[in-house]
């Protein structure tokens, strides 16, 4: 029987795309129910573990699944603002996220994983984006930047546990400043036409989930890095099916164990020596206070 409160503070924070749902280096201690926030319910209960080889038992994981635990929440009504707002309430110092994407380059193969720092919004402005829309109090946070790349950099070497040939499923794992996630709305998939203008504009990956995603982590002060999952070619190859569900599943298995190997290395690294950027902040700290450009009364 696991506790259903915490009261220590979260080292990282993870966000589960789907098919990912657990890690193997964590031990639940806690799962708090779906929380309350003034922003609504989070999309799923959040599993807050240790990690099985921490005998001191100081670095502590929180984990959400972003469309819920049944894959209820289609992305335009992922209660984006309510996860995030809860893992800030619980203290996560870092956010990694993880998320499925169609690929928009020849040479980001279907299984590879991606770790992109920049956004292209192609969202309709429908999702709830910000947690400063309403009057009173106008807060304008830079974005130019919309990932961690301290984190990135951090994640970036442990590449080997995914491209060791030795490894079960092998893959690559790209990484450079311009590698650029496409967010689309969804939940449709793109035409061809549409997916040939997102490699024209500079889209290297496309998925439906980092906006509000990174703009609420940013509001909210917390480092994030999504781990791009690349699960198919999207539209724009016209020799090949544009892209189905079934393409999409045939791939998130193999994905989820490839996540599972990066993601626990990751976080057995962290856990024996806490990362610079976890323990300042990476520059976040009082983003928004310098964001606000309401007179104070
Ligand atoms: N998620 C996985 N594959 C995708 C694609 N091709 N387009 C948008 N989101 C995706």
């Amino acid at each position: 029987q696991l506790a259903q409160s915490f009261d220590g503070t979260i080292d990282l924070a993870i966000i589960g795309g789907t098919g990912l749902y657990t890690l193997d280096c964590l031990e639940p201690i806690a799962i708090i129910p779906k929380m309350e926030t003034p922003w609504g319910k989070t999309s799923s209960p959040i599993t807050i573990s240790r990690v099985k080889s921490d005998e001191s038992e100081h670095f502590h994981v929180a984990f959400i699944a972003r469309h819920g635990v049944d894959h209820e929440f289609p992305p335009t009504r992922v209660p984006f603002r309510a996860n995030i707002a809860a893992l800030k309430n619980l203290g996560s110092k870092a956010i990694l996220s993880f998320s499925a994407v169609g690929s928009l380059q020849p040479e980001i193969k279907p299984r590879d994983f991606v770790l992109p720092q920049q956004v292209i919004d192609r969202t309709k402005g429908i999702r709830e984006s910000s947690y400063f829309n309403d009057e009173g109090l106008v807060g304008h946070v830079m974005f130019g930047e919309p990932f961690s790349n301290s984190f990135a950099e951090y994640i970036n070497r442990f590449k080997d546990i995914l491209e060791n040939p030795e490894s079960e499923e092998p893959c690559l794992l790209h990484y450079n400043r311009e590698l650029t996630v496409i967010c689309m709305e969804g939940p449709q998939f793109s035409t061809r036409a549409e997916s040939k203008m997102y490699r024209l504009i500079g889209g290297d990956v496309i998925n439906m989930s980092v906006i509000p995603e990174a703009k609420l982590a940013r509001e909210c002060e917390i480092p994030y890095q999504m781990v791009c999952m690349s699960t198919d070619y999207d539209a724009w190859r016209d020799e090949e099916e544009p892209v189905s569900v079934q393409t999409v599943i045939g791939n998130l298995r193999n994905n989820a164990k490839n996540a599972n190997r990066l993601a626990s290395k990751i976080i057995l690294e962290m856990s024996q020596e806490l990362p610079e950027f976890l323990r300042t902040g990476d520059g976040l700290k009082d983003a928004m206070k310098f964001s606000i450009s309401t007179k104070p009364e």
